[in-house]
């Protein structure tokens, strides 16, 4: 399974979140390139929780400049932010043992990921722009 490869393409104009995004896809990568190394539940538990929580801290920050501008697709992004979050906690409550890493996990954060950067998080990329905040 190829990583994550970040490219002007994933940028979506504000820096802050282009480097909050880059150390998400990052965590994401070293799950799919360990994936095979990683063999120590625990640990992939830990690894997971520390991607989750940080995904969640990122998600909160892009709400708050969301909302502090007023930008129209809030609830939408709140609404998928939310989702993500409750699909992966699902797959990580479901998987045990070796198969906690599994395949279908991998799969879905990395298309996840680079869809709802590509198609949800570049909507607010002439939004944010025309306010002035790059
Ligand atoms: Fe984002």
């Amino acid at each position: 399974m190829e990583t994550i490869i970040w490219s002007g393409s994933l940028s979506v104009g504000v820096k802050e979140m282009d480097r909050q995004h880059q150390k998400l896809i990052g965590m994401i990568n070293r799950l799919i390139e360990e994936q095979h190394v990683l063999t120590e539940p625990a640990t992939i538990a830990e690894l997971l929780t520390e991607m989750t929580d940080y995904a969640q801290e990122h998600f909160r920050a892009e709400e708050y400049l969301m909302a502090e501008y007023g930008y129209e697709r809030l609830d939408s992004q709140k609404h998928s932010h939310a989702a993500f979050l409750d699909k992966t906690l699902e797959f990580m409550d479901a998987s045990v043992g070796p198969n906690i890493l599994s395949k279908a996990l991998l799969e879905y954060l990395s298309s996840w990921l680079t869809g709802h950067i590509l198609h949800e998080d570049m909507q607010y990329k002439e939004f944010f722009a025309k306010k002035g905040i790059a």
